[in-house]
This record gives structure tokens, C-alpha cells and sequence, in this order.
């Protein structure tokens, strides 16, 4: 979304302050003035080296503009009359190449004919496919340029050094040449690199430059001091370049500044300056970087800003809202995660020109005031993650029909859609969330919608079976549903309809029948506290993409599907606890296996435990309690390097613990409960003594990318253990806390002097065992 927006504010810009070719209005009158062979048949065989494809330019308005290129009979030099090329009306020379948009496809060699134009004051090439070319070194031939626009089109290394030998350049684009990333838009793959030496040059030789656009190429260095030396700079734009240091607050020219960029750069900092009633700034986007102190109150003079972004930086929170109240031309707002507190302005309704606003995890409370139904330009509304409340009234977005991205949730609202109000037809969105607004039914609006990715309606009191049509929204499209914490009963389709959905969350319901079969992309299946009954289908064994799979409190009975040791290989965490499984534990745990956390406590699991499991070298937790295990001690396990939470109480287990005592690792335990086993012999030594820090809890989890929303999920560990004779249940439990349960065994002899040595021992029990001697 992110590019997507900046490369749209480029081409904005790119038609703001690029330069104007002469229109070829003259064409008529200059008929009789030919254009140098040489030149024209430089042109052609450029047009030759390449392919036209439509998949080159995905630019709105691109077309084929080198088709018009041909040569005319009797050597006439016709280039003068083709469609974007400029020549200079005296010389004949060409001058000026548009090229931008014209579904060029190939390579770009040094050795191309278009370096035989030396006349080229203006070149653009962006918008096209240049088959990840280099920017070639020939560039250096076009002395007389003034300005250079390379973006968006696939050009990839090291961006040539021989940049900045053209010393006329006043603009200079090389921006967004990268691949996009289909699962995080927010993170494409960069193609282009600047060395730190090279960047230094092309500021100190290019003097004369206005607009610099070096966005998305790895510089990964300091700002270069002397850029505060481009005294016509008026136009710079460094998202995403790795850089670091402090930015030189001297570039923020009051007389010249109009474009400033230097977003996603996460270890840069910097402050922002007292700004001038006569500053002509249009544009101010140092979100997600590290600048800080305050945003000074001066900004209410900034009265051309159209966009400000000062999102997630380090900026103290005395923001003053009412300093912003007179941006009013301010087309794009991003304040989010900025510490931003009070309520909502109303005059903020005045600002009519938004089209994007962001106050997203904030400290903002009160309700929205009734004047953002004056906002009719919203296409975007994030407001979530505040301490917002009151009624939202689905009324109040009705004029803003190009609103399609509202995000609601985790504030304490109250949102009503009356079905007889709304009209369903009309509105489209990509993205809902209405996770915490209270409310009462699935609104009927969404009924109709196709185009929504994610859907967020959890911690809601929706009740009851879900109308039919739910499972018809958004078909193609959603990616993403969670609808836990609700009061949900009824049955859910044998197979789940989205074909794209990534993640689906039904957990805390009172889902009931066979737990649904979800498409096999799916990464997060959270199913947990519901009624779920019978058996797992072996279809579940297609969802290859698994991370985490949360079935635990259902009534689910049969035996586990063989697949959940397949499922190893990207599984992370797998919580099956208190349903009715019965049977053993799949077998096939290999070596490829990343799972931290398993969770089979209260079924009726049976047999040995799988020898395989010592391959689950990330394991962090294993629950195996409250089952009719029978097996001696799992020593094995000892070889796992990360193993911290061992319980297995109330089952079958026996036997004499450490046989082979070079095994006993274990080099992470923390907590160990044998309670209610069969136990024999002496008392292992089964713990390290370690210290760890204890103030974090601990958790394991996963994150993934939903087409640029980041979706992070954790899961504390948790754990009942008995204290002073009480079960006790952990909720989550203290990097630090130690716990060994031993009791209701057959364990015999004296007790171990190491015993005493566990000073981080939390809680001990070795009650009802066959032990003699006194506590260490
Ligand atoms: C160059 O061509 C592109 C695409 O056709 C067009 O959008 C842009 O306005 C042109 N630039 C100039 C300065 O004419
Ligand atoms: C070149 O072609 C144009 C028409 O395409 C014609 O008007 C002109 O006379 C020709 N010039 C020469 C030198 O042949
Ligand atoms: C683009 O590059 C690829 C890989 O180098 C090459 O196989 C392909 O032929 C190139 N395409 C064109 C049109 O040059
Ligand atoms: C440029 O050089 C490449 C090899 O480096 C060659 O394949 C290509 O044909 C040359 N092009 C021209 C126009 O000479
Ligand atoms: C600056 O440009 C001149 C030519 O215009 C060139 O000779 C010189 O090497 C360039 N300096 C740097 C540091 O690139
Ligand atoms: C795409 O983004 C993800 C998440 O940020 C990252 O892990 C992955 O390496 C990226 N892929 C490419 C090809 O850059
Ligand atoms: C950016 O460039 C630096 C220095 O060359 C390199 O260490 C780093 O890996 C690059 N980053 C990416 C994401 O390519
Ligand atoms: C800036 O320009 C001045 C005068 O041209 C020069 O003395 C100074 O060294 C330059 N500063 C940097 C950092 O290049
Ligand atoms: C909007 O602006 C007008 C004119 O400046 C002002 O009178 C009004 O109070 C403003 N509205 C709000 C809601 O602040
Ligand atoms: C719904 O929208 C359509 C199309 O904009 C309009 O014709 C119709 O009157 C609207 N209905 C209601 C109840 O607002
Ligand atoms: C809206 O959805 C309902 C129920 O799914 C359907 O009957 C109706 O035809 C849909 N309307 C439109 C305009 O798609
Ligand atoms: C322990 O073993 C005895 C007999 O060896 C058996 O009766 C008892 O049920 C076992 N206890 C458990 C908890 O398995």
C-alpha cells in the first residue's frame, strides 16, 4: 500500500515539477528542418533492441509511444515528428527523449546507440522494463542533461559512479527500482545500490540539482554532510535507503524545501526545525525513522503541506493538535503510534481535502466528532488501537463513498449499521476492523461486500448462528477472519470457502459440529473453547503452510491424524489439550521441525511416546499431561538445546529415571512435573543451575505478512502445577520461575544433595514418594 501510495505521489510530483517538454505545435512550421541521420538512425536502432511489452508498464496511460518511430523513404530524417522526442529547433539535435510509459522491454547496454546522443538534455526512461540492465556507464556521455528520470524501471547494481559527472542535472529520479514483495508490499527487494563514496560525489558535483529522488536504493550510510550544500534543492526523497546517523536538520530550506522524504529509515534520526510562514513545504514524511524532540508548533504555518507523515517516530508527545489546525490543504495525515492524546479535533471535519488519515494506536479518547462526515474525500480511516467511544453510527460515513480501508478496532465504540439504513450495494471494502465495537450482529452491509481482505470483528457479542451469507463475503478475496470472542453457536460448513485465507480465528465460541476444513493456505487456525466434536478430517493434512494450530478445548475425539508430524516442518506451535483424542502420538517428527510449543495435556493419549520427538530441536514446551502415556522417562530429550517446560503428570509413566546418565542434559529446563507416575529408583539429577532473566514471561511466536499488515500472535506458556497440595494454573509464567514436582511416585533412597543446590527453585514437591533423609 505504502509504495503503491509513494509511487502515486511521485508521478504527482513527476507532473508537478518535471519539466515541460515543448509540445509539438511547431511541427508545421518547422517541416522544412530535418533532423540529423545519424541521430534519427540512432533512434531506430534503439527502438529495435528492445521488445514492446505490456507487462513492462504498469503505469496507468502507458502505450507503445516508439510504434511511431519509422523511417520514411529517400533518407528523410523524420525523428523531428516523432511522438516524444524533442529536438532543438536551430541545431536540429535531439534534446529531449519522454519515454516514460512505453512498455520497453530489454537490456540497456553501455554500448547502446541512444549514448550516441550527446545533445539529450532530457531523458526519461521510468515506467519501463530494463531487465535488471545496469544504469550503464555511457550515461557519462550526456553532458548537456538536465534532467534524468531512471525510475520504476527495473534497473538494478550499483548505480554507476559516472552519475555524477553530469554536472547540469537539476533532476535526478532513481527511484523505486525494485521487485515487489508479494507477501509484504512494505518490503520490496531493492535492486539498485549507491556506495557511501559514490553518494558523497554525486552531491558534491551535481550543485545544481533541485529534485534528487534516490528512494528504495540501499545507500546503507551516513547522510552525506555536503547535501545541505545543493542550495536549489527543493525536492528530496530517501525512503527506504538503510540510512543512518542524524539527518543534517540544514536541508530543510525555508525558502526552497518543498518535498521532503525520508521515511522507513529506521536508525535515522534527526529533529525537525522552526518552519517559516514562507515555506513553500508540500509534502513531509519522516515516519517510521528515529527523529525525535517535538513537533514543533511553528508546523501551523506550513499552510501549502498536502502530506505529513510523522508516524512511530521518537517524537515526545507535545504535539499540539490545534497547531495543526490550519493545515488545511493537507490531503494525507499519519500520526500513528506517535504517543497523541486528548480527543479527536472536530475542526478536523474543515480539512475536506483528506483522502488519507492514520491516528492509529494512539492515546486519543472521546468520540469522533459528527464533522468527519464532512471528510468526503476518505479513501482510508484508521482510527484503531485508541481509547476511543462512544456510538459510530454507520450513517456518518455515508457521503464518503470512496471510503474502502476502515479500521475501528480496539477502541471501546459502539457501532451500529441498521440493515434498513444501509445501502449495500454501493460501498466496497478492502479492509474492516470492528474487532471491540460492541457489536450485536454481523452488519448486515457486509453482505454484499467482495473485495474484503481482512475482516476483524473479534471481542464483539455476536450471537447466535451466523447468517447464511456470511460464508459468500468476499469469496475471491479475504485473507484474513477473526471472529474469537464472540457468543457464536451453530455449525460452520464442512469447507471453509475463502480459497485465500491465511488466517482464521473462531476461538472462544460455542461452535459446534465438525470442525471446518480450511483452504490449504492457510498459517493460523485458531479453533480453541468451543464445542467442536468427532474427528479431525485427514484433509486437514493438506493446510502445508501451518504455523500454528489451536484446537485445544473442543470435544474433538478420534485419533490425531499421522499428518501432524508432517505438519512439523513450518508448524510452530500445536495445542491440542482437553478434547477426547485417543491412541498414540504420530510418529514422524523430523529433523526439519520448528516447532517451540506442544500441548496434548487432557486426552486419552496412549502408548510410547514417539523417539522421533528428539528432532524438534526448537522445542521449547511439551505438555503430555493427563493421559495413559506409558513409558519410561524420555531421556532422549535431553539432547533438546532449548527445552524448558517438561510436564507430564497424571499418566503412566515408569521406570528408573537416568539410566544412562552421560544423556541427562537438559540444558534448559526450568520446570519438570513427573507428579502421579509410576516412577522408580533414585531422584535424578535432572537440573542445571542456571541463570535467566526473570522479569520477561515466556511465549513463543508467530508473524507473518497479510499484503502489508503485519499479524503477530503470541502464545504465553502456561502451566497447573501443585502447590501446597492446591492445583495451581499459571497463565503465564516468568522467564525465571523454576518448579520441580516429583510427588506421587515410587521414587526411594536419600534425598540428593543437589537438591539443595537449586537456588532459583521456585517450588518443590516430593510428597508421597518412598524418600528418606531430610530437605538439603
Ligand atoms: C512523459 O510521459 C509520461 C507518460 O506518457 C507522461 O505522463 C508525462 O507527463 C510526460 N512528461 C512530460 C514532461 O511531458
Ligand atoms: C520528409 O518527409 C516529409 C513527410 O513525411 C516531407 O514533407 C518532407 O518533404 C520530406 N523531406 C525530405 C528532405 O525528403
Ligand atoms: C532478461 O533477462 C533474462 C535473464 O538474464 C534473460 O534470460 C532474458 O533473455 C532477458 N530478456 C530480454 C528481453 O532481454
Ligand atoms: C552491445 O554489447 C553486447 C554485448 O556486451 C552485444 O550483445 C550487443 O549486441 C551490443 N549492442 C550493440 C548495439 O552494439
Ligand atoms: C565531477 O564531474 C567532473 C566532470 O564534470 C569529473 O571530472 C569529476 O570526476 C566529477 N567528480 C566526481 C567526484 O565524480
Ligand atoms: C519479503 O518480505 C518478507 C517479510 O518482510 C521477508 O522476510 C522476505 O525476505 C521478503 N522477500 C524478498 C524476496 O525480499
Ligand atoms: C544493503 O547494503 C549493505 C552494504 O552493502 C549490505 O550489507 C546489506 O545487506 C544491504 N541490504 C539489503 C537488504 O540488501
Ligand atoms: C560546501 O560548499 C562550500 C563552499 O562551496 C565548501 O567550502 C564546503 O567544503 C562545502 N561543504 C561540504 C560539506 O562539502
Ligand atoms: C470550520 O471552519 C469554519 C471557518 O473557518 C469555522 O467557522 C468552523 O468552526 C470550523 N468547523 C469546525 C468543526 O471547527
Ligand atoms: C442506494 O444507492 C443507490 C445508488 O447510489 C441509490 O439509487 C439508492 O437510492 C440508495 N438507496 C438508499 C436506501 O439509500
Ligand atoms: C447482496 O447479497 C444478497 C445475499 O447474498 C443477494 O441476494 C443480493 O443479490 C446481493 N446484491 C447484490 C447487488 O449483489
Ligand atoms: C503403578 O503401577 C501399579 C502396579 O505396578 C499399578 O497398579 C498402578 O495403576 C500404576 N499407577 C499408575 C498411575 O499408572
Amino acid at each position: 500500500m505504502g509504495i503503491h501510495l509513494s509511487i502515486r505521489m511521485l508521478s504527482k510530483l513527476l507532473v508537478l515539477l518535471l519539466f515541460h517538454l515543448v509540445v509539438a505545435n511547431f511541427v508545421d512550421s518547422l517541416q522544412q528542418l530535418s533532423c540529423h541521420t545519424e541521430e534519427s538512425s540512432a533512434l531506430l536502432q534503439f527502438k529495435e533492441s528492445f521488445m514492446i511489452d505490456k507487462s513492462a508498464s504498469r503505469s496507468k496511460g502507458a502505450y507503445p509511444k516508439v510504434s511511431s518511430w519509422k523511417p520514411a523513404g529517400g533518407g528523410n530524417s523524420s525523428c523531428c515528428s516523432w511522438d516524444d522526442v524533442d529536438y532543438d529547433e536551430k541545431t536540429g539535435h535531439v534534446i529531449g527523449l519522454n519515454l516514460s510509459s512505453s512498455y520497453l522491454y530489454g537490456s540497456l547496454d553501455s554500448n547502446s546507440s541512444l549514448f550516441s546522443l550527446v545533445h539529450l538534455q532530457r531523458l526519461s526512461l521510468s515506467y519501463n522494463n530494463f531487465n535488471h540492465s545496469q544504469i550503464p556507464s555511457s550515461i557519462r556521455n550526456f553532458r548537456s542533461l538536465t534532467h534524468l528520470d531512471l525510475s520504476a524501471s527495473f534497473f538494478s547494481g550499483q548505480v554507476s559512479s559516472q552519475v555524477s559527472h553530469l554536472s547540469k542535472l537539476t533532476y535526478l529520479n532513481l527511484c523505486c527500482n525494485i521487485l515487489e514483495n508479494e507477501t509484504s508490499p512494505n518490503n520490496p527487494q531493492r535492486l539498485l545500490k549507491l556506495q557511501p563514496s559514490d553518494m558523497r560525489s554525486l552531491v558534491q558535483n551535481l550543485t545544481s540539482l533541485e529534485t534528487l529522488y534516490l528512494s528504495f536504493i540501499n545507500i546503507s550510510s551516513i547522510i552525506p554532510v555536503s547535501l545541505t550544500n545543493l542550495s536549489f534543492l527543493t525536492s528530496l526523497a530517501l525512503r527506504q535507503c538503510d540510512l543512518f546517523g542524524e539527518f543534517p536538520v540544514k536541508i530543510f530550506s525555508p525558502q526552497n524545501s518543498e518535498v521532503l522524504s525520508v521515511r522507513y529509515n529506521q536508525d535515522l534520526t534527526g529533529y525537525l526545525p522552526k518552519f517559516n510562514r514562507s515555506s513553500p513545504l508540500i509534502s513531509l514524511r519522516v515516519g517510521f525513522t528515529m527523529f525525535f524532540g517535538t513537533i514543533p508548533s511553528s508546523i501551523e504555518k506550513l499552510n501549502s503541506l498536502q502530506e505529513l507523515d510523522v508516524a512511530q517516530c521518537n517524537f515526545s508527545n507535545s504535539l499540539v493538535p490545534t497547531a495543526l489546525g490550519n493545515l488545511r490543504q493537507l490531503t494525507y495525515l499519519d500520526i500513528s503510534a506517535s504517543r497523541f492524546g486528548g480527543p479527536i479535533p472536530s475542526w478536523l471535519g474543515n480539512f475536506t481535502k483528506l483522502v488519507y488519515l492514520d491516528f492509529a494506536y494512539n492515546q486519543l479518547s472521546g468520540s469522533i466528532p459528527a464533522s468527519f462526515s464532512n471528510l468526503i474525500n476518505l479513501e482510508i480511516l484508521y482510527l484503531h488501537a485508541n481509547n476511543l467511544s462512544g456510538v459510530v453510527d454507520f450513517q456518518m460515513f455515508e457521503k464518503q463513498q470512496n471510503l474502502y480501508q476502515l479500521q475501528l478496532s480496539w477502541n471501546n465504540f459502539e457501532f451500529v449499521a441498521e440493515s434498513n439504513i444501509m445501502n449495500a450495494t454501493v460501498r466496497q471494502f478492502t479492509i474492516l476492523g470492528l474487532s471491540s465495537c460492541n457489536l450485536k450482529e454481523v452488519p448486515y452491509f457486509l453482505r454484499n461486500q467482495t473485495k474484503l481482505e481482512p475482516l476483524d470483528m473479534a471481542v464483539n457479542q455476536l450471537h447466535g448462528e451466523l447468517p447464511n451469507w456470511m460464508w459468500n463475503i468476499g469469496k475471491e478475496t479475504l485473507l484474513f477472519l477473526d471472529i474469537s470472542r464472540n457468543l457464536i453457536s451453530g455449525e460452520i460448513p464442512a469447507v471453509i470457502p475463502w480459497v485465500k485465507l491465511q488466517c482464521l480465528r473462531l476461538s472462544f465460541n460455542s461452535f459446534q459440529g465438525r470442525l471446518p476444513i480450511p483452504p490449504s493456505s492457510l498459517l493460523e487456525y485458531g479453533a480453541t473453547n468451543n464445542k467442536f466434536t468427532g474427528e479431525i478430517s485427514p484433509l486437514l493434512c493438506n493446510m502445508s503452510s501451518l504455523l500454528y494450530l489451536d484446537l485445544s478445548k473442543n470435544n474433538l475425539s478420534g485419533t490425531f491424524p499421522q499428518c501432524l508430524g508432517k505438519f512439523s516442518d513450518g508448524l510452530i506451535i500445536l495445542l491440542l489439550g482437553s478434547n477426547s483424542f485417543h491412541g498414540m502420538i504420530p510418529q514422524s517428527y523430523n529433523n526439519r521441525s520448528s516447532l517451540r510449543m506442544i500441548d496434548v495435556s487432557h486426552n486419552q493419549l496412549q502408548g510410547q511416546l514417539p523417539r522421533s520427538l528428539a528432532n524438534c530441536v526448537m522445542l521449547e514446551y511439551l505438555v503430555l499431561s493427563n493421559n495413559q502415556f506409558s513409558d519410561v522417562f524420555p531421556i532422549w530429550l535431553g539432547t533438546l538445546p532449548e527445552l524448558k517446560l517438561l510436564a507430564m503428570r497424571h499418566n503412566r509413566f515408569n521406570g528408573v529415571i537416568g539410566q544412562s546418565r552421560t544423556n541427562v542434559d537438559f540444558p534448559k529446563l526450568r520446570i519438570l512435573d513427573l507428579s502421579y507416575n509410576n516412577f522408580t529408583g533414585e531422584i535424578p539429577p535432572l537440573f542445571p543451575d542456571i541463570t535467566v532473566n526473570k522479569s520477561t514471561y515466556m511465549y513463543a511466536n508467530i508473524s507473518y505478512d497479510l499484503n502489508g499488515f503485519s499479524i503477530l500472535q503470541s502464545v504465553a506458556y502456561s502451566i497447573t502445577i501443585a502447590v501446597k497440595g492446591l492445583d495451581l494454573y499459571y497463565s503465564k509464567i516468568q522467564e525465571g520461575f523454576a518448579a520441580i514436582d516429583i510427588s506421587s511416585n515410587k521414587f526411594e533412597g536419600k534425598i540428593p544433595e543437589f537438591i539443595g543446590n537449586l537456588k532459583e527453585l521456585c517450588s518443590l514437591n516430593m510428597s508421597r514418594n518412598i524418600l528418606t533423609g531430610s530437605i538439603p
